[in-house]
């Protein structure tokens, strides 16, 4: 897919979490076509600690109001700066990148299941609405710490059913993902997932052992993000190590190491 640079406008800015920020943006263009699953290079400007873009996977995409919504974990200086960012500020951004995860064959009767942690329940909001717009019923198991971690609750509601999973058991089913009850009563078709890296390989493992497909979005650390510094990569059950920002960050579970 052609990539763009864009100066993209702040037209809102909301601190969701003390952690999180939602940072809305909008262009003068009509944005281009993306992908969920798909990421983003956001140049940090005034952060002088801040050498490289960040990358931010893609949280939706509202064609009605021409505007991409990034939701920010702020884990450094630069996600810190970000959240500084007002309404009129302008924000270079490279886009889309990446792959995208593979929405299913034509049967709208499948069962999805969208399975999100911490701040990887971001590409699952534009995964759902673009399911939901093709004609799918997904469901959503969202994983967080504590009720106040459950992000953007009400937006995922709009595009399926919804289940939560607390591990002080605050809101939702006591526990991690992966123990949540639905995983027993019904049998998905397939899965896509998100989130820290323990709880996206639990949940490949599920799905192998039930011959579930499913497909994860990996987190590696990127820096360039257009394949050219290589310190995203990793190693497939081919003995390959493919670039995550270029190859990925979708993969089938299947050709993944994780299972061996
Ligand atoms: Fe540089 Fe992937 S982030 S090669």
């Amino acid at each position: 897919m052609k990539k763009y640079m864009l100066d993209m406008k702040v037209t809102e800015n909301c601190n969701l979490h003390k952690n999180y920020c939602l940072l809305k943006l909008t262009s003068d263009q009509i944005l281009p076509d993306m992908l969920p699953g798909q990421f983003v290079q956001v140049r940090v400007d005034n952060s002088p600690t801040t050498f490289l873009r960040r990358p931010i996977s893609i949280n939706y995409v509202d064609r009605t109001t021409n505007e991409l919504w990034l939701l920010v974990q702020l884990v450094g200086d630069g996600t810190r700066r970000m959240a500084e960012y007002k309404p009129g500020d302008i924000i270079n951004i490279m886009l889309p990148l990446g792959n995208g995860f593979t929405l299913p064959a034509t049967d709208k009767g499948q069962k999805l299941l969208l399975i999100g942690g911490g701040v990887g329940t971001a590409p699952m909001l534009y995964l759902g609405a673009i399911l939901k717009k093709a004609g799918y019923t997904p469901t959503f198991l969202l994983g967080a710490r504590s009720k106040e971690d459950v992000l953007q609750l009400k937006q995922f509601e709009q595009f399926g059913t919804v289940y939560v999973t607390t591990e002080d058991g605050s809101l939702g089913e006591k526990g991690y993902v992966t123990n949540h009850s639905i995983l027993k009563d019904v049998h998905f078709d397939q899965i896509y997932t998100c989130g820290p890296k323990p709880m996206m390989m639990a949940v490949a493992k599920y799905a192998h052992a039930n011959s579930i497909a499913c497909e994860v979005s990996l987190e590696n650390t990127m820096a360039c993000g257009i394949g050219a510094c290589l310190c995203c990569v990793e190693k497939t059950k081919d003995e390959h190590h493919v670039c995550v920002c270029t190859e990925g960050p979708v993969f089938n579970i299947e050709n993944l190491t994780w299972l061996n």
